[in-house]
């Protein structure tokens, strides 16, 4: 039998709903936030991912979805969306309209070990503030994360990380300073984390290997490394953010895995989910446009994992409210008969509204109920013959008969006080 993909899914009707609650809820609230929709190609050039994600990242160097297509095209499906973005400001010319401000939702591809929490098709989105320069749009763009999470009743199960990795200069004085204590000692660390001494120090940071963790506890601080720009920089961010009361924990060992970032990096973590913690990750990346050839822009922005949002709402046993419906049960064949057209002006009048087409009437109380209708409305010869329905109400049982003219008013009353 032919199945999924690996690390794929289908999301069957129930959970697409939510996926869409939880993207509605965040192109509405960062609408308020002055974010427009932008949406970018799933399949890029290779190269924009090599240049933008760094070659030591996990993403470069493991998990991309990389082939050569059938003229010789050197393709990725996109991991991430950040990077499109960056390379949509440049293509098309938008660097004449800063500051920008935009969001975008979709599907990313990533070839990490599935589990709980972590596919390798997965959902993102995001928002990006390209053309600031100042904490200003850091804070921006935080505050709509935190507004957004708190939309979905979430801010008081996540807790924002924060830190600062500094400017480029901050950065290479850190990663001196890490090589040499690591190198001192070398034989005490992970396997992967002597790998990253090579290649990327500043990863061993983001270990989870308690041989490496107890190391760190004496490694050298970012903080320490940090220019006095950037502990301003840094400074003006936690100010601003305690200014608007959203509560934060400075985490000195985040760092994120991706090359692009600059001084803010921030994550929502949940305790939650297992071992797949943050549900919202963002950073400031004033490198990223000017590394793919373009104007130097600075930006800011942060994406959220849908398919992690979705499965918090549920552990956390959310409701999950679906907009009500109402059942039609014709009685006989004139009924039948009448059915479309009773349906037409309900839909018409803003109605949702479910048939099911055949069986007795027993039969279709029970799909009635199991679609969660509100009420059914129930009609044979006799409803027709004196022009007044049955409607009932499935939750109480309570049922009422209503002249045909005034069934709308009645199921729109029912929507407000069941
Ligand atoms: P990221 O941390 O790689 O950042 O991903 C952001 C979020 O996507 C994660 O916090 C997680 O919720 C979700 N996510 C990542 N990988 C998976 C997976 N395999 N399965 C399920 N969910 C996943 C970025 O992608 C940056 N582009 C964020 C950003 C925007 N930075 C600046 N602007």
């Amino acid at each position: 039998m032919l199945q999924a993909v690996k690390g794929t899914r289908d999301l069957l009707p129930g959970t697409c709903r939510k996926f869409r609650h939880v993207e509605q809820t965040a192109s509405q609230i960062s609408s308020l936030y002055g974010f427009d929709e932008i949406e970018t190609p799933i399949l890029e050039p290779a190269a924009l991912f090599l240049r933008s994600l760094g070659d030591t990242s996990d993403i470069v160097s493991k998990e991309m979805y990389r082939f050569t297509d059938a003229g010789g095209d050197d393709l990725v499906l996109r991991p991430e969306g950040t990077a499109g973005v960056a390379r949509a400001l440049i293509s098309e010319g938008l660097a004449q309209d800063l500051p920008l401000k935009l969001f975008y939702r979709g599907p990313m591809f990533r070839r990490e070990r599935p589990q709980k929490g972590r596919y390798r098709q997965f959902y993102q989105c995001g928002v990006e503030l390209l053309g600031v320069d100042s904490p200003a749009a850091d804070l921006e763009v935080i505050a709509c994360g935190y507004h957004m999470l708190q939309e979905l009743g979430l801010s008081q199960n996540l807790t924002l990380r924060l830190n600062s990795i500094g400017d480029a200069d901050s950065r290479a004085q850190f990663r001196e300073a890490l090589k040499a204590y690591f190198q001192a000692h070398r034989d005490e660390l992970s396997q992967e984390s002597q790998d990253r001494l090579e290649r990327n120090p500043l990863r061993i940071l983001d270990s989870k290997d308690p041989r490496d963790r107890k190391l760190l506890e004496q490694a050298p601080r970012l903080a320490d490394s940090l220019t006095p720009a950037a502990l301003e920089f840094f400074k003006q961010v936690q100010d601003g953010l305690k200014a608007l009361k959203i509560p934060v924990v400075i985490d000195p060992l985040l760092v994120r895995g991706l090359d692009y970032y600059c001084h803010t990096v921030f994550e929502f973590t949940t305790e939650n989910l297992g071992a797949q913690n943050a549900v919202l990750a963002g950073g400031r990346y004033d490198g990223l446009v000017s590394d793919l050839g373009g104007p130097r822009v600075p930006g800011v922005g942060w994406a959220f994992g849908t398919d992690r949002l979705v499965l918090l709402l549920d552990e956390l046993q959310r409701d999950w409210k679906s907009s009500a419906s109402f059942a039609l049960i014709p009685i006989g064949e004139r009924a039948e008969q009448e059915l479309p057209s009773l349906a037409q002006d309900l839909r018409r009048a803003g109605l949702r509204v479910d048939l099911s087409f055949s069986g007795n009437v027993g039969k279709r109380m029970k799909r009635a109920d199991k679609v969660g209708a509100l009420a059914a409305v129930i009609f044979g010869d006799n409803e027709l013959n004196a022009d007044r329905f049955q409607i009932k109400a499935l939750k109480t049982g309570t049922q009422s008969e209503v002249p045909r003219a005034q069934i709308i008013t009645e199921l729109q009353r029912l929507i407000t006080s069941p």
